[in-house]
């Protein structure tokens, strides 16, 4: 799992086939979410298997916008990506264990947005935590949308089916279960205002080494593997 900022990107890690798609983009916030996006699924998956270079290989949007993984040395990967306001972060997988990946900051400016989102049992839960209401409320949604990648669905679906049942801490993370989707569940990390969440199979457990206190120094570096204990 990898983050970048746009600042540290450039264009040469892009393949032929992303260069051209960044070509047709015409606002500068969107093609630098999409180079920071780049920058840290292709660090991520070089982490899991040998490429070449990362400009031999691609991601390319599927028929729902997932991210579609191509090139050499690639074989049964697949990559989750997540980028806000500038700062992409990744996760790749081996196929057979699937995984969702969100970023958000928390921001005051969305709280209102964030706050009609819960649900009543959500809304319990929050209330329940000793925790600022708008860190609380964006972690839920990152963990949503998480799992909203995961099953390839994005925001298109009834937002009510993603809602989050538990919430408890393990370790690093917090813990957060899924009413309707019983066999997943979301790890998010919260450094300082960023909340960062994994959708995961219920069985898997995520080794984070000792978390520094910046998300930069927490993602840049290899954050944790995700291994697979079914
Ligand atoms: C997917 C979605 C939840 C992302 O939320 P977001 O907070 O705006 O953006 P994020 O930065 O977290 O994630 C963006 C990345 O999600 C990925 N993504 C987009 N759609 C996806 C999907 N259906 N499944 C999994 N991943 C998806 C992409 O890689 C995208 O980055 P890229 O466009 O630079 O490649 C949201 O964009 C959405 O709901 N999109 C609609 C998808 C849709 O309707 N698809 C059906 C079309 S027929």
């Amino acid at each position: 799992m990898c983050r970048y900022s746009a600042q540290s990107t450039g264009e040469a890690i892009l393949h032929r086939r992303e260069r051209q798609r960044l070509a047709r983009m015409r606002h500068e916030r969107r093609r630098a979410d999409y180079l920071a996006g780049r920058w840290a699924a292709k660090a991520a998956v070089t982490h899991l298997c040998a490429v070449p270079e990362p400009a031999a290989i691609w991601l390319e949007p599927g028929v729902l916008h997932q991210p579609v993984l191509g090139g050499p040395g690639t074989g049964d990967v697949a990559v989750s990506l997540t980028h806000s306001q500038q700062v992409g972060a990744a996760v790749a997988f081996d196929v057979a264990h699937p995984v969702g990946i969100d970023l958000e900051r928390a921001d005051p400016l969305r709280a209102g947005t964030l706050h009609s989102a819960l649900t009543p049992g959500e809304g319990e839960i929050t209330r329940g935590l000793r925790l600022d209401p708008l860190l609380a409320a964006t972690a839920l949604w990152t963990a949503k949308e998480a799992l909203a990648k995961f099953l390839r669905v994005g925001l298109s679906i009834d937002m009510s089916l993603l809602e989050v049942a538990a919430w408890r801490t393990e370790g690093e993370w917090w813990r957060l279960e899924y009413r309707h989707v019983v066999s997943m569940k979301a790890l998010v990390l919260a450094v300082d205002d960023w909340l960062l969440a994994l959708c995961v199979p219920i069985r898997t457990a995520v080794s984070a080494p000792g978390l520094p206190g910046s998300l930069s120094a927490a993602l840049a570096c290899d954050l944790a593997p995700v291994g697979a204990v079914l």
